[in-house]
Order: C-alpha cells, then structure tokens, then sequence
C-alpha cells in the first residue's frame, strides 16, 4: 500500500498525545485517590523526598510527578529539583470548592473505562447498560464534577436568569429536581429558599443514600430524596429542574410528557444540557471529543436500555426543542447564561 509517510508520523504523534492524556487521567486519578494532589498543592515546591515524607513511597512519588510535570500538570524547577502544583491547577483540581473543580474526571473516566468489555458486547449485540451495572465512582465523579459549580451558580446565576422564578422560589414553590444525583443541587435549592419544598429523584440507590446523607447532615428539612425514576412524577410542581440529565434517560419523550403533566399552569420546566454547536463538526474539538468520549462510555449505553433512542451526550438545542415540542410543551427558550459547557433550556407546558 502506498502510504504518505509524512501523514503516518503526524497520526503517530496524535496518537501518542492522546496516549499520554489517557494515561496522564490515570496517574492523576491515582495522586487523587492516594491523597497526593492535595498534598502537593498544599506544600508549594518540594523535592519528591520531602512530599512523599512518611505518608506516600518515595519511588511512586518521585514518578508521578515526573509524569505530571511533563505534561506540563505540575511545574518543575531544574535547579533545586522542586516540583509544585500551580494554584490555577490546584483550583482545578485539589480545591472541592472551587467552581473551576474537574477531579470529578479522575473519577469518572477511570470507572466507566471498567465497563468496557460489556460496552464491546452492546455495541456488536445492541442493548444498553443500566446506570446501577457501572462501578459506583461513577457517582462519586459525577457529584464531584458537577457540585461545585451547581452550589454556587444555580441560585446566584441560572435560576435567577428565569424572569420571576426567584421571587417565587422565594415566596415558597414546589420544586423537583430529577435525575438529582447525590443531590447538590436540590440541597442548593432547600437552602436558598427556605420556604420552598423540594424533592430529588433519581433511580440510582447510591446517589439517593448519599444525597439523603448530606440533607441529614445539612439538617434542611425542606428537601426530600426518592428512589424513583422522573417518569412516575406527582403532580403539583412549580418547577423541575433537570441538569445534565434528559439525554440519559431510556424513555425522553414519556420523561418529559409527565413532566409537563406534572408542572402547575404556571410551572416551567429548566433543563441543563452539554452546550454543543448545531452542527456534528462544529463539535470536532477537544470538548466535542471529550463529550462524545463520555457519551459512548456512559451517557448512550445507559439511554438504550428498554427501548431507548439513545439521544447521546451532543444531541443539542435543535433536538431538544423538537422533543419538548412533541411532549406537548409550548414554549422552548435557550436561556441567556454564560457558561462555557452547559446550555440552558426554559420549557413551559
Ligand atoms: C449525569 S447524572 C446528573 C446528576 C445530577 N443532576 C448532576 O447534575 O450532577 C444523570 C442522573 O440521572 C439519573 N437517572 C437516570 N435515569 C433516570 C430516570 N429514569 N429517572 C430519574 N433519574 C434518572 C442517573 O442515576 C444519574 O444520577
């Protein structure tokens, strides 16, 4: 075969980039769980000696920060052989209050990656993977990854970006938040707005008894956590939140024609969706792939259980607005919210 060998080095080399970011996830997952990170950030510049002290082996420490100052992950100073975490990376990835928080990844990735021998078998026999068959870290990285942001920003930022809707949180509503998770986001919501109820469901028992954990230990008594799937919601809410959550489900469309029924004539349903272009190559970019990389992983096979369409992680505001719209809601608004990874969708009945 006659192959340009100038285009075979230059695929040679990506390859061995995203080799390295695979392999560079695991070794932060590593210094993450080893409670290394968290150390270095803490330490400043310090030889390998120092860090490792008489918590960690040396010999691991002195490798893993070769790995992560050769990424560029740490910074390293030739002279003194010193290495430190950047407090910019450390807000990154050490600081669990920081808004700018992406450990959830180190999580994440590394759990749905133990999936992969039964994601070879749906992809070649059909199928999905229900959510309670991944590894448990899966939620650890999700709550990771997506509770700094929601404790901070859904109350001070995206609700009140709804005309009106602080006011009547504030005055006492009926909330749902599905798909809740290990629950940030309802409790977020219960202390913003003492005079609100609000309920979190989720078909997940591991996120349901860890959001129940944290509402006992925040003492909120506004808040409720159900072991139910959002297909089967009450009726009488003022709003449903959904974050980060309609494109996983098995059934979008029965999802959210119960949803509608479920809402108040004035309810209005806030959905949060990863924010992607109109277009498939819009999204060739690191984020695009790294949506995608998720979506293949963890987000379709969980949507083609039962007789799911598998709507993927990228599905965008085009298809949500179609399927809103054949769930009978009259009204999409893509909400004006500056954000770089989520879109948010207002929907009323
Ligand atoms: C990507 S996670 C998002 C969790 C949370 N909302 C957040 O933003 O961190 C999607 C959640 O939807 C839940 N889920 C999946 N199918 C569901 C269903 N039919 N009803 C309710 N929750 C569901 C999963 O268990 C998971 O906790």
């Amino acid at each position: 075969m006659d192959l340009d060998r100038s285009k075979v080095w230059e695929f040679i080399e990506r390859f061995v980039e995203l080799a390295a970011g695979a392999g560079l996830i695991g070794v932060m997952a590593v210094a993450d769980r080893a409670g290394l990170l968290a150390e270095l950030a803490r330490q400043g510049w310090v030889t390998p000696d120092e860090l490792a002290g008489d918590r960690f082996t040396e010999r691991y420490v002195r490798e893993i920060l070769a790995a992560l100052a050769s990424a560029g992950i740490a910074d390293y100073r030739q002279e003194d052989g010193r290495f430190r975490l950047p407090p910019e990376h450390a807000a990154c990835l050490t600081d669990p209050t920081s808004p700018y928080l992406l450990a959830g990844w180190l999580d994440l990735l590394p759990a749905a990656m133990k999936s992969i021998d039964r994601l070879a078998e749906v992809t070649v026999q059909g199928g999905g993977i229900p959510i309670e068959e991944y590894d448990g870290r899966v939620v650890v990285g999700i709550d990771r990854a997506n509770a700094p942001s929601q404790r901070i920003l859904l109350t001070r930022r995206w609700l009140p970006a709804v005309p009106g809707l602080e006011a009547r949180l504030q005055g006492g509503a009926r909330v749902a938040d599905i798909g809740c998770g290990s629950g940030a986001a309802a409790l977020a919501m219960a202390r913003a707005y003492p005079s609100s109820t609000v309920v979190g469901y989720d078909v997940d028992s591991r996120a349901i008894q860890r959001a129940r954990a944290e509402a006992a230990e925040a003492g909120l008594e506004n808040v409720d956590f159900v072991l139910a799937g959002a297909e089967s919601l009450p009726p009488g809410f003022d709003l449903v939140t959904a974050l980060d959550v309609i494109h996983d489900l098995p059934n979008p469309k029965a999802t959210l024609i119960n949803i509608r029924e479920s809402l108040s004539p004035e309810g209005l349903l806030m959905m949060m969706e990863p924010k992607v272009g109109p277009r498939l190559a819009d999204n060739f970019s690191p984020r695009g792939s790294l949506l995608y990389a998720i979506s293949v992983l963890y987000c379709l096979p969980q949507s083609l259980t039962g007789e799911g369409p598998g709507l993927g992680t990228a599905w965008g505001p085009v298809a949500a607005e179609a399927l809103c719209r054949e769930a009978g809601f009259s009204s999409f608004h893509v909400l004006e919210i500056d954000n770089d990874f989520s879109s948010f969708y207002e929907v009323r009945p």
